[in-house]
C-alpha cells in the first residue's frame, strides 16, 4: 500500500515537471486528476496548496485563456481577447480578489457587469442598463457554506414534516420555517402530498439557500470556480463544460480535481476576527458602538453569531464516492473557527444568509434568474467589513455612513434609527465595524506569486500570537 502511493507520488511528480522543464512560453497552470485526489496519495496540504496554485497564478492562452465566441473585440476592431465589460476580463482569481491581500474583495476598477455577457464588442454599451458588482471578500468562505448547509438542512425537515402531516391528516399543514433561528416565513403542507410555498420569504422557493454573490443565488464555492473561470477568463471546468467546451482546441482547461482543489483552498482561507483598538477609549466606544447596533436592530439581519453544529467542510467532486474533508476548526488557515467542547463551532459572521428588500436607492436594472426583486441582496456578513471596502454590492459606498444610508426597503425604520442616533452614537457604531478585520498569519497569502515550500503544512505558519489578536468571536 505504502509503496503504491509512493509510486503514484512519483508519477504526479513527474506530470508537473513535465511543463516545467519546457523552455519558452507554455502552460503555467499543473492540473490535478481527481482519481489521485480520490487515491488518498495527497495530503490535504498539498491539495490546498494546488487550488491556491489555481487561485491565485495567472491564465495564459496555453492553459486556454480565452474564448473564440467572445474574441474581446477593442475600439479599432481587433481582437485582443480581452471585453472589460462581458469577459473574459482578466488573467486571475487574485486579481480581483487581494484586498487586503489574496482571497479577499476588490477595488471599483474590478468591477463585473453580470447579466452581460454579449459575445461582441464595446461599442454601443447601453451603461443605462447594466448591473454592477464589486468584488466580495472569500474570507470565511467554508464556514458560510457549511452554514447554508446546516439551514438548508432545517428547512427542508421542516417542508417534509408539513408535507408529511398534510398527507396524513388531508387537511392543509402550515408550519413556521427556521433555520439557526432565522426566520424564513412559513411553508404549507397540502393533503395530495405538494407543498405550497408562498409563505416563503428571505430565500428561493426551493429553500435552498444560496450564501454567495451579494444577490445571494449561488450554492457553493465549486459553482463559484466553474462559473468564474468561465465568464473571466474564458476556462472552461471538464465536468460542466466537456472536454473542450470552447473549441479554442485546448482539452481539459480544469479538471474535476483542480476545481475541487480551488474550492478546498477557498475554504480553508482565514475567518476575520475583532480587532480592538488599542487606544483605551477608542476601545470603550467600540464596545459601546456593539452594543447600540445590536440595541437599534442592525442585528435584526447582521445576526452577530451562528453556531455550526458539524464544522467540517466536505467537498465531493462529481462521479467521486467520497468527500474530501476540510475540518475548519483544525485544518484551515489561521485565524480560523475554534472548536467548542461539543465539537460545534461559533461563527461571528453577522449576517443572517437571507435575502433582504434594501429599497429603490441599492435597486438594479436587470432581475436576474432566482431573485425576487432587483432590490434584493443578500445580507453581506460584516465580519472582515473594515477590510474590504468600498462596499456594498456595487462598491459605491466609499464610507461605512454610506453603506447604512444606502439601507432601505426592509432596514428603513433601522436605517431611521441610526439616523436619529446622536453623533457619539453614530461614531460609536462605526468604530465598532472597524474593528471587524481581515488579518494575516501567513505572508504566503499576501504575495501572489510567493511560491509555497514544498512542505506545505497550512498551520506551521503560525508565527503570531493568536492570542495577541482580541478574537472575541471565540471567546
Ligand atoms: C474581474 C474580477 C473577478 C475575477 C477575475 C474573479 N472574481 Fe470572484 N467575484 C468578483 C465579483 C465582482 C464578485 C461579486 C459578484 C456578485 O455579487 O454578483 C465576486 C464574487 C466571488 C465569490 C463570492 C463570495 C461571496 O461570499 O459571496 C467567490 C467565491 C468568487 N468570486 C470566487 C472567484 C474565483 C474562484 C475566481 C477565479 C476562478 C474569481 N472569483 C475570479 C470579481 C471577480
Ligand atoms: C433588513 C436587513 C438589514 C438591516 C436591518 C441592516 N442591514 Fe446592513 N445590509 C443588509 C443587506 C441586504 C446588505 C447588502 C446590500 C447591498 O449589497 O447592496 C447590507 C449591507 C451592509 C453593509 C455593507 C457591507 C459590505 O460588505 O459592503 C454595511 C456596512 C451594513 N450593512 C451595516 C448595517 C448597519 C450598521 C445596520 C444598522 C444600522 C444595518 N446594516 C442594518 C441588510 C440589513
Amino acid at each position: 500500500m505504502f509503496r503504491q502511493q509512493g509510486m503514484l507520488l512519483g508519477a504526479i511528480a513527474m506530470a508537473l515537471a513535465l511543463n516545467a522543464n519546457a523552455a519558452g512560453d507554455g502552460p503555467n497552470k499543473r492540473h490535478l486528476e481527481q482519481s489521485v485526489i480520490d487515491s488518498g496519495a495527497l495530503s490535504l496540504q498539498e491539495i490546498i496548496r494546488h487550488g491556491r496554485h489555481i487561485f491565485a497564478e495567472d491564465f495564459n492562452t496555453h492553459d486556454g485563456f480565452g474564448d473564440p465566441n467572445r474574441p474581446g473585440i477593442n475600439s479599432v476592431g481587433e481582437a485582443t481577447g480581452f471585453n472589460r465589460v462581458s469577459g473574459p476580463d482578466s488573467v486571475a482569481c487574485a486579481a480581483c480578489h487581494n484586498k487586503p491581500f489574496v482571497g479577499g474583495a476588490g477595488d471599483n476598477s474590478v468591477n463585473i457587469f453580470p447579466g452581460f455577457n454579449r459575445p461582441d464588442n464595446i461599442d454601443d454599451l447601453a451603461f443605462d442598463n447594466l448591473n454592477v458588482r464589486n468584488s466580495q471578500s472569500i474570507f470565511g468562505a467554508g464556514p458560510k457554506q457549511v452554514l447554508a448547509q446546516e439551514m438548508i438542512a432545517e428547512l427542508e425537515a421542516t417542508a417534509e414534516q408539513a408535507r408529511e402531516e398534510a398527507e396524513a391528516s388531508g387537511v392543509e399543514v402550515t408550519l413556521p420555517l427556521f433555520a439557526k433561528g432565522v426566520s424564513f416565513g412559513s411553508i404549507t403542507g397540502l393533503p395530495d402530498g405538494t407543498l405550497d410555498t408562498n409563505g416563503v420569504e428571505g430565500v428561493a422557493k426551493d429553500l435552498r439557500i444560496r450564501p454567495f454573490n451579494t444577490a445571494g443565488v449561488i450554492p457553493t464555492l465549486r459553482d463559484f470556480v466553474i462559473g468564474a473561470s468561465e465568464q473571466h477568463f474564458g476556462i472552461e471546468a471538464e465536468e460542466q463544460f466537456g472536454e473542450d467546451g470552447d473549441g479554442d482546441g485546448i482539452t481539459r482547461e480544469l479538471t474535476i480535481g483542480d476545481v475541487t482543489a480551488t474550492a478546498l483552498f477557498q475554504a480553508s482561507l482565514p475567518i476575520p476576527v475583532q480587532i480592538l483598538p488599542k487606544d483605551r477609549r477608542l476601545r470603550r466606544e467600540a464596545l459601546r458602538g456593539e452594543r447600540v447596533f445590536g440595541e437599534i436592530g442592525c442585528t435584526n439581519c447582521h445576526i452577530s453569531e451562528m453556531v455550526i453544529d458539524d464544522p467540517v467542510f466536505r467537498e465531493r467532486a462529481p462521479g467521486s464516492v467520497r468527500s474530501t474533508n476540510l475540518n475548519l476548526t483544525r485544518d484551515s488557515f489561521f485565524p480560523r473557527l475554534r472548536r467548542n467542547r461539543n465539537g460545534s463551532a461559533n461563527v461571528r459572521l453577522y449576517s443572517d444568509l437571507k435575502r433582504h428588500d434594501l429599497g429603490a436607492a441599492v435597486a438594479e436594472p436587470l432581475l436576474q434568474v432566482d431573485r425576487a426583486s432587483v432590490s434584493h441582496f443578500m445580507t453581506l456578513p460584516l465580519w472582515g467589513v473594515a477590510s474590504t471596502g468600498p462596499w456594498m454590492h456595487d462598491g459605491r459606498a466609499t464610507t461605512l455612513t454610506d453603506a447604512i444610508s444606502l439601507h432601505g426597503g426592509e432596514a428603513a425604520s433601522v436605517r431611521d434609527a441610526y439616523t436619529a442616533l446622536n453623533s457619539r452614537d453614530r461614531d460609536a457604531v462605526i468604530e465598532f465595524l472597524k474593528t471587524q478585520q481581515v488579518v494575516i498569519l501567513d505572508p504566503r497569502l499576501l504575495i501572489p506569486n510567493l511560491p509555497l515550500p514544498e512542505q506545505f503544512d497550512v498551520n506551521q505558519a503560525n508565527f503570531g500570537e493568536e492570542d495577541s489578536f482580541a478574537a472575541r468571536q471565540n471567546p
